[in-house]
């Protein structure tokens, strides 16, 4: 293949502050890992991952939980921002399989204002789960405005807008293996 183009990196973007390393991801999942699979030990959890910033922290955190467990997905829509402040998400992919009497482990990339979550989790109670539980690897808790219990938490960051290992900035740096944060959210290159 050929192209005129300078390589440019995008994983050294220079608009890109780095965070955290693939290296710490890559052990506090594992630490979380465990401690899933100490919890759970006997039961057969169903883990639910929301798309969809979560699909790269649930892949690795199934790899370090040794358990018989489940997988399914839901993706979710926040409506305009008047709309959020009620707290109205609206579900864009809901789950194939019914979760009454299961043990359910929501898994998200990131608890923000807790809009999200709060309803999620309200949802999987009203359709019969018997308990929902909340994997989040990052938790911006200056922002909350609803109570969200994180039952495992990778990190605790300050209120800045980041990217990588899954989470993206309108569809782009999804692909960064360690998690950054946007200096100037205004550069679009
Ligand atoms: P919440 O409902 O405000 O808690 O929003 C949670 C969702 O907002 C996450 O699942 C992300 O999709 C998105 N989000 C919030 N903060 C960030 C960020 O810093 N980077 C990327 N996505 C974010």
């Amino acid at each position: 293949m050929s192209s005129s183009a300078a390589a440019v990196s995008e994983f050294s973007n220079p608009n890109l502050e780095p965070l955290f390393s693939s290296e710490q991801i890559q052990a506090r999942v594992s630490e979380m890992g465990a401690e899933i699979a100490r919890d759970y030990a006997g039961q057969r959890p169903l883990l639910v991952g929301v798309l969809k910033g979560a699909y790269i922290f649930l892949s690795d955190l199934v790899r370090a939980t040794d358990l018989r467990l489940g997988v399914e997905f839901m993706a979710i829509s926040s409506y305009g921002a008047a709309m959020r402040s009620s707290g109205e998400v609206r579900i864009v992919k809901d789950l194939d399989v019914p979760v009454d009497g299961r043990d359910i482990l929501i898994v998200e990339d990131i608890v923000d204002t807790g809009l999200t979550l709060s309803f999620l989790i309200g949802s999987l109670h009203q359709r019969g789960a018997r308990t929902v539980r909340l994997a989040a690897l990052l938790d911006k808790f200056e922002r909350r405005e609803r109570e969200v219990r994180i039952d495992y938490c990778g990190f605790q960051i300050p209120d800045a807008f980041v990217v990588g290992y899954g989470l993206d900035f309108d569809e782009r740096y999804r692909n960064l293996p360690y998690i950054a944060v946007i200096k100037d959210p205004s550069l679009k290159d």
